[in-house]
């Protein structure tokens, strides 16, 4: 009996390690609890979402699908980005101007991580500051050392070397715009190698119509679409004023 039994245990015991060796090397799935990114599944990371009640770290999710790789062709606006807000407010980053920042940050990557990981919208705050072109996350429509992240240009730079390598992708820039000085954002734009790659206001759908296609857009090199929060610049910059193109649904946490 106690032979028998004990056959029977390394039998179970031999099947247990079989099993482990078959399911914990795939590591953790989403959704389940974990301690270090390790433990998670390849694309996976291991991180708490405080937002929505979850202050026990889990495995989530760092990569959506490309929605172009699930059905081509279709008009622009007929697919979903992942979109970041605050693209530029890194946790932990320190001021360009050598000041700590006292801002709230978004973030937890770069804007070139966050673009090779699938996001293909950018929200960005744009400022005068010192000269140039800021992105601050501030207050009262002025920028302050202890607000201004970095230069606008490290951060559009970025996204040209992205556009350069990766040419069939395609960008959206959500500009909130404090920028008063003449012709800032073309500036900025212009000396950060994005203007030829500008999808033109002329070819924005009004009335709610179907934006072309991506493989137009994609065909044309017209891969970057840029709106502004301000309603004078289309006339002044020809840079498209977002409420003019875009609707935005009620949202509830
Ligand atoms: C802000 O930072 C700049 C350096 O970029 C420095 O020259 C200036 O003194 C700082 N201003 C204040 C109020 O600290
Ligand atoms: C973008 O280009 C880089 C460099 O060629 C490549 O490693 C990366 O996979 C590309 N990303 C996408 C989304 O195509
Ligand atoms: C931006 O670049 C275009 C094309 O080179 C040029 O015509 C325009 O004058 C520039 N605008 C500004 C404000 O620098």
């Amino acid at each position: 009996m106690k032979r028998i039994n004990s056959v029977f245990n390394l039998q179970i015991r031999c099947l247990f390690i079989a099993v482990c060796l078959f399911v914990c090397s795939s590591g953790l799935t989403i959704g389940e609890t974990c301690s270090a990114d390790g433990d998670c599944d390849t694309g996976l990371r291991c991180e708490t979402c405080a937002a929505n009640g979850n202050t026990r770290s889990r495995c989530v999710r760092i990569q959506p699908m490309n929605p172009t790789s699930k059905v081509k062709g279709l008009p622009f606006n007929q697919y979903s980005w992942l979109t970041t807000h605050n693209s530029y407010a890194l946790s932990g980053a320190k001021s360009a101007t050598g000041s700590a920042i006292l801002a709230p940050t978004n973030q937890e990557d770069s804007v070139t991580s966050q673009l090779n990981n699938g996001v293909r919208g950018l929200m960005l705050d744009m400022y005068d500051f010192q000269n140039d072109i800021w992105l601050c996350h501030s207050i009262g429509g002025q920028c302050y050392n202890f607000t201004a992240f970095q230069p606008a240009i490290n951060v559009l730079k970025e996204i040209q070397a992205f556009l350069e390598a990766n040419t069939s992708e395609i960008v959206t820039i959500f500009i909130e715009d404090y920028v008063t000085s003449s012709q800032g954002l073309t500036k900025v734009f212009n000396a950060s190698g994005l203007s030829k790659y500008l999808f033109p206001l002329s070819r924005m759908p009004k009335n709610g119509g179907d934006w072309p296609t991506v493989d137009d857009m994609v065909q044309k090199n017209q891969r970057l679409v840029v709106f502004t929060s301000k309603s004078s610049k289309e006339a002044t910059e020809g840079i498209a004023y977002e409420w003019n193109y875009v609707v935005e649904n009620q949202c509830e946490f």
